[in-house]
């Protein structure tokens, strides 16, 4: 490359790191891998150092990233977050290793950790007590989210024990497990919502929400992997992370305390098979020098620790044809693009399909009907494409346009500007679209009747039901004549339905299917209003002043009522007898717990059952509450009661008493 070539790479790669930073960062999206962009970063990095001419101070290699969101407040680092080295193979370890031996002469010891793939959070303790929580931001300044980490369970508030430092910082990695990511996707799926692209950047953007009440539902947790301060108890990282776990602070069991860079290596082949057996995502492994004097002694680069590197696992990714392109049609009318692939494999099971996510994503990989697309599957579970291999391509190749007509009933697309997302405005005769909408209506947090996809899509078939409220009109014989259901089956799903019909209100509500209206949003519509009629009167200013309504969730509700189809189907409804308001205040059975604050612990049959408990305490005039004070009347204890709230009643001398104790105390 002569000069000129340089300069515009510099030019180039700088472009496209800023904008991937700002994905990464602000929106909490990314469109290349990390390793793409750990390459782009040393490309940079090293044509910068080559020719110093072109040295920008706001070039991305100049900083370690911006996560801020200038609505919390600032708050500065006492210690800056700096990012770590990367590196992608055992040569890159080796020359690690030996750059540390050439500036220390004694022996040493390294920790091998996990490297959490989440969001990082810097957490500052005065006396035992949690005094805030920032974000990376730029690494020297981050967002105050001491609200949101309140809310995270697994992170102490006050610190057990005594023998922690009086001031210290600890970081940590928040993370959203494998099991609460699939289910808010389910949920965002039910409710007709684009789908989180990973559990990373689902983390950060739970993390950077203003309501704290959002992300105390949503089940994050955070490992602990490094504590700073003046005062640490011991020289070894190690010996200090098994004691920050004593003083409350979840630190990983996986760590280990290895002798050489052998035994390094060694672990890391063992993680590289074993993450996919972890229910959370790691995308490599931290390498730190244990001792603290030599940490201190290696000190730092301008960007990163020299006493500690990052071996990141290289996410499989194979090249494969993209055979067609489906579109798949949600409850909602959202349009979903699938790769069809030809069969590869990857990470030991076979890919054939991957998502696309939507037209812009098509349109930032400038996709091609049949190119060769490189597919990858990180610590993640979906596998997505991420790449092209350009040079594969047929000049003349066309490229991929996204379908103007829903494939399912060929109503022309539309698409919002402010939405990445196409939709099928059929919805009430776009037949995936009215499958979908029963199968929500029916789904076990919605009228919980007994049937799954399979039932629905043969009732449909036979055009048994037309829509949620057909379902009502079912009778036996109508089953019967199907060759899936016998006498026994056919009269389970008549009792469910007719079951179904004592569902209270606000699940109702859910269960219609509006556009953007799910459990949470149901429950607040409830609060406000007490009946259907009610609701399908208030006008969009009345709307967006209930708590959490803006103005994409009131113009969905007006749209839904607005609609005549929706109004007869609600009709019919409450013909068959569904709850189109609130009960009465519910008449209590008995007031025989009035009075008296009860607390229900431990697990019981089922979860379920432990509701109904505590329905139970309030139908006959009690309160329940959740924690033990000198109030609390009772606790009724299922098996393993947590310790710390036996403890508690122990020291308060309150009694406990069982389910069959609570019942007879009833009756
Ligand atoms: S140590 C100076 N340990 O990886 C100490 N970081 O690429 C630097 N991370 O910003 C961090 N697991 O968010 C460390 N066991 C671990 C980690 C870890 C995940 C994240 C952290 C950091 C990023 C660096």
């Amino acid at each position: 490359m002569n000069k000129e070539e340089i300069k515009n790479r510099i030019h180039e790669l700088r472009e496209c790191l800023h904008k991937h930073n700002y994905n990464y960062y602000i929106l909490a999206k990314s469109e290349i891998s990390d390793y793409e962009f750990d390459i782009k970063m040393k490309e940079l990095e090293k044509l910068e150092t080559e020719n110093p001419e072109f040295f920008d101070k706001n070039s991305p290699t100049q900083r370690v990233g911006d996560d801020r969101n200038h609505e919390f407040k600032q708050i500065k680092h006492s210690y800056p977050m700096l990012s770590l080295g990367n590196t992608y193979n055992n040569e890159e370890l080796i020359e690690f290793d030996a750059r540390i031996k050439k500036s220390i002469a004694e022996d040493f010891n390294y920790v091998c950790e996990l490297k959490f793939d989440g969001a990082s959070i810097s957490l500052k303790y005065t006396d035992g007590q949690l005094v805030h929580a920032v974000t990376r931001g730029d690494g020297t300044e981050g967002d105050d989210v001491t609200a949101n980490i309140k809310t995270i369970k697994s992170i102490p508030l006050k610190l057990q024990g005594t023998e922690y430092p009086n001031e210290f910082e600890i970081r940590g990695e928040i993370i959203l497990p494998h099991s609460v990511f699939a289910e808010l996707n389910r949920q965002k799926e039910l409710e007709g919502e684009p789908l989180l692209a990973n559990p990373r950047n689902a983390a950060s953007g739970i993390l950077k929400k203003r309501n704290s009440y959002y992300v105390s539902k949503r089940a994050l947790d955070c490992f602990f992997y490094y504590i700073m301060g003046n005062e640490l108890p011991t020289n070894s990282h190690f010996e200090n992370m098994q004691l920050a776990k004593k003083w409350g602070f979840k630190v990983s069991e996986h760590s280990e305390k290895l002798k050489d860079i052998n035994e390094v290596i060694d672990y890391i082949n063992k993680w590289d098979k074993k993450r996919e057996t972890l229910p959370f995502d790691i995308d490599g492994i931290v390498i730190k020098v244990d001792e603290t004097p030599l940490q201190q002694e290696l000190g730092f680069t301008s960007k990163f620790p020299r006493w500690a590197i990052s071996y990141k696992f290289k996410a499989e990714r194979e090249l494969t044809k993209l055979e067609s392109i489906s579109y798949q049609v949600g409850r909602t009318g959202a349009i979903t693009p699938v790769a069809n692939l030809t069969p590869v494999l990857l990470s030991g099971t076979t890919v054939k399909r991957a998502s696309l996510h939507n037209s812009d994503f098509i349109k930032n990989l400038d996709l091609h009907n049949d190119d060769f697309v490189y597919v990858e599957k990180g610590g993640e579970i979906i596998p997505k494409v991420v790449g092209i291999d350009y040079n594969k391509r047929k000049l003349d190749a066309t490229p991929v346009i996204f379908v103007e007509y829903c494939p399912e009933c060929n109503t022309q697309l539309i698409k919002n500007e402010t939405e990445a997302i196409h939709y099928c405005p059929n919805e009430n005769n776009c037949p995936p679209q009215i499958k979908g909408k029963i199968e929500h209506f029916i789904s076990r947090k919605a009228m919980n009747i007994e049937a799954g996809e399979a039932t629905v899509e043969l009732l449909y078939n036979a055009n048994l039901i037309k829509d949620i409220s057909s379902l009502y009109e079912l009778t036996e014989e109508q089953l019967l004549k199907l060759e899936r259901f016998a006498k026994k089956s056919a009269q389970n799903l008549i009792a469910s339905i007719q079951k179904s019909k004592e569902t209270e209100f606000q699940k109702v509500i859910y269960a219609l299917g509006i556009r953007y209206v799910g459990e949470t949003i149901a429950k607040k519509l409830v609060k406000k209003v007490n009946d259907i009629d009610t609701l399908k009167s208030l006008t969009f200013e009345q709307l967006i002043e209930i708590d959490e309504i803006g103005d994409k969730i009131a113009v969905s509700i007006l749209d839904f009522f607005a609609e005549e189809k929706n109004i007869t189907i609600i009709e019919n409804l409450k013909r068959h007898g569904l709850k189109f308001k609130i009960e009465q205040m519910q008449e209590n059975i008995s007031n025989s717990l009035a009075g008296k604050s009860i607390v229900v612990s431990g697990s019981f049959a089922t979860p379920q059952r432990r509701k109904e408990i505590e329905e139970m305490v309030e139908k006959h005039g009690g309160k329940k509450s959740g924690s033990v004070t000198s109030k609390t009347s009772f606790i009724v204890a299922g098996a393993n009661m947590g310790s710390s709230k036996l403890e508690k009643a122990k020291q308060l001398n309150i009694k406990i008493i069982n389910e069959e104790e609570f019942l007879s105390m009833l009756a």
